[in-house]
């Protein structure tokens, strides 16, 4: 057993490429020469492009810009371009990995920093909740507007994807109008927005205007609002009200308009004029840890802690984040970050299993949505009850219901009263259902919808759980299922796992799928939707794998234990998931030294899932502003 955990860490450092100690600039230099040269240097270089450029040393820190895109190109199999001599998978791994390492430690030389903070537009789940807190209704309007699409680190609230569209704008005026008809009728919505009426208080009209909107704009816009700000509105109310509109047909008029005002729809924070980095404002900082935590808006408590100038302040951050964390709406965070990281968001699309063959998934409404909630609940429980993440790897529990033990074929010590919520529960021994790769859900997004492929699950493993993803295939190799068809007539049914091996033999495939491969079969117990199944095929299922040193496993308890040996590699691509998620834009190569902090805090604090949040809440790029780019001279 000893022995077995010190060849897979050992494994852990072959397997996943670590550069030898002395690979230097000087080797980098000479496999640029050797690969680029041709076609890069002098005179007649190509796209822009010479060697000349990067040939100090510091270029890793004048042209880091070159360099990323340069390895960029390399990675994704562009450069040298095909017919040009190649370098081999393991040189351009070394290359690669040695580069990465370099440039980060170039970048981190000169200490964190805050990176960019660019104004954004609430996503429409953002939009939804945000409406739902600030009106005190439930009505998914988002529907009503277009799709996000993902960017950054992944996210659909990244910055980079959401600009506004004419279409948008269209959909904000309806949405408004939309919500404000429905607000007027609520008796909750009315109670919270209309603070003040003429008449019985003594006040006039344009007085109890002034003061329902006093009310309600720093709510809409997450900050305190100056008198001029609300003149316009002012204006616009009496406007409604020299046309003949009764008050409070003029304030629901009034207040559509601060929901199509910028100052709602989007996420702006006051610049930071100076040339300094500087603490974030107080409010924007509430706005961020909101919108973070529970994808809306700040509440009262989060506001007026803003307000007491107290929010900057570590020990201030640290007590409030259990509770937010502990409130409902942190559901909202939970489920829409760890949907996109592991992609199981997709199992909404057509990726989903195929119904003719998976109809025990696709006909069952409440399994499928058990299945599909449970990664979700689970990280949840772990942040809720501040537990280890490396249960995400393995655990002695999960979140079961009695769909789900039905479906695992399983005997679950479920509370009889209520076996149909999801509860925490401890897992029988020898269930193979510890961790994410024991849930449905996972499984089924890393399979095609009619097979399982040990590939994808391997290259779900390095991407999602790893941070390692192999580079994409290159374009021309034929499908199994193709390559099966021409190899069928007449001949004995093959396995995948067969089909498999007869292309890993060749050196031109190996260099990615020796990685991907040995892990998905390590999961071929598993069907499409994460059944278990002993037999494939009339076979019995071959779940044994070996990794490229040599080092033998086999099944999911093993590989569980592979991937535990990795811990670290999964921590960093966790800690870098969810900062990008936070931060609501992709990370630099500066952000990497704030990850580096990150990941170093949860350690000490033995994973701890609050203290991975704590330290995102408390990074550099979450708190503080960097100052005007001075042009130098
Ligand atoms: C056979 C000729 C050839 C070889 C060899 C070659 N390249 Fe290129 N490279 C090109 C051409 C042509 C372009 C311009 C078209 C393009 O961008 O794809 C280019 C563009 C680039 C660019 C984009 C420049 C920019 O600023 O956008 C980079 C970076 C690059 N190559 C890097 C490399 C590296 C690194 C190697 C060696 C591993 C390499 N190339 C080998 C032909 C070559
Ligand atoms: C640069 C990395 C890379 C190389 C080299 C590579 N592949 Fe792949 N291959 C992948 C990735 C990544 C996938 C996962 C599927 C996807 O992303 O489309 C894949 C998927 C496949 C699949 C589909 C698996 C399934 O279950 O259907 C086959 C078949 C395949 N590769 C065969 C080959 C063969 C044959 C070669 C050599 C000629 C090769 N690959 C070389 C990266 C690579």
């Amino acid at each position: 057993m000893i022995r077995l955990a010190i060849l897979l860490a050992l494994a852990a450092l072959a397997c996943f490429g670590a550069p030898s100690e002395d690979y230097s600039f000087q080797t980098a230099q000479s496999f640029l020469n050797t690969y680029c040269q041709n076609c890069h240097q002098g005179q007649t270089a190509v796209g822009g492009f010479r060697l000349g450029q990067i040939a100090a040393p510091s270029s890793l820190r004048q042209e880091a810009q070159r360099w990323t895109s340069l390895s960029r190109r390399i990675t994704g199999g562009e450069m040298p371009p095909k017919g040009a001599p190649a370098p081999d998978f393991a040189q351009r791994e070394q290359f690669t990995h040695w580069l990465g390492k370099a440039l980060r430690a170039e970048a981190c030389a000169n200490g964190v920093v805050p990176g960019p903070a660019p104004i954004r537009r609430l996503n429409r789940h953002e939009y939804t909740a945000t409406l739902r807190d600030l009106l005190d209704m439930h009505l998914d309007i988002g529907q009503t507007l277009p799709a996000d699409g993902a960017g950054g680190e992944g996210f659909d609230n990244a910055a980079e994807t959401l600009f506004l569209s004419p279409l948008h704008s269209e959909k904000y005026m309806e949405a408004a109008q939309f919500a404000m008809d429905f607000a007027a009728r609520e008796y909750k919505s009315r109670t919270k927005i209309l603070v003040a009426a003429p008449g019985a208080s003594g006040l006039t009209p344009r007085q109890a205007a002034q003061r329902v909107l006093k009310t309600f704009l720093p709510r809409a816009f997450r900050r305190p609002v100056t008198e001029s700000e609300v003149a316009p509105y002012l204006a616009l109310f009496q406007a409604a009200t020299d046309q003949g509109q009764s008050y409070e047909e003029a304030i629901f008029y009034t207040l559509r308009g601060a929901l199509v005002s910028p100052l709602f729809l989007f996420r702006a924070e006051p610049p930071n004029p100076g040339t300094e980095t500087r603490p974030l404002e107080s409010y924007a900082l509430a706005s961020r840890i909101s919108y973070f935590l529970w994808g809306s808006m700040p509440d009262e408590l989060l506001t007026d802690v803003a307000a007491s100038g107290k929010l900057q302040e570590p020990a201030v951050l640290k007590k409030l984040i259990p509770t937010m964390l502990r409130n409902d709406r942190s559901l909202e965070f939970v489920e829409r970050f760890i949907e996109q990281w592991l992609h199981t968001r997709e199992l909404a699309t057509d990726k989903a299993p195929d119904a003719g063959l998976f109809a025990a998934y696709t006909a069952d409404e409440e399994l499928r949505s058990d299945i599909r909630n449970q990664p979700v609940l689970f990280l949840r429980e772990l942040l809720v009850k501040n537990l280890s993440l490396l249960q995400l790897l393995d655990s002695k529990h999960t979140i079961g219901t009695s769909n789900l033990a039905k479906h695992f074929g399983l005997k679950l010590p479920l509370n009889p009263g209520r076996t149909k919520q999801p509860q925490w529960i401890e897992l029988p021994e020898g269930s193979n259902r510890g961790g994410l790769l024991g849930m449905p859900a996972v499984l089924a997004v890393s399979s095609y919808p009619y097979r399982t492929s040990p590939v994808l699950r391997g290259a779900w493993i390095l991407e999602s759980l790893l941070g390692t993803p192999s580079p994409p295939p290159p374009p021309d190799v034929p499908a199994l299922d193709e390559a099966e068809a021409a190899a069928q007539a007449g001949q004995p049914r093959t396995t995948v796992r067969e089909r498999l091996a007869v292309h890993r033999a060749s050196p031109a495939c190996a260099g990615c799928h020796d990685r991907m491969d040995p892990l998905g079969f390590a999961l071929e117990n598993y069907d499409v939707i994460g059944r278990w199944r002993d037999e494939e095929s009339g076979k019995p299922v071959d779940n044994s794998a070996e990794l490229s040193d040599g080092t033998k496993f086999h099944g999911p308890d093993q590989l569980r234990k592979v991937l535990l040996d990795r811990k670290d590699l999964f921590m960093r691509n966790l800690a870098s998931k969810m900062l990008g998620y936070a931060l609501g834009r992709g990370l630099t190569l500066q952000d990497s030294c704030t990850v580096d902090q990150i990941v170093a805090h949860v350690r000490e604090n033995e994973y701890s899932a609050q203290s991975l949040v704590e330290a995102i809440v408390l990074s550099v790029p979450f708190r503080y502003q960097t100052g005007r780019v001075v042009e130098k001279k």
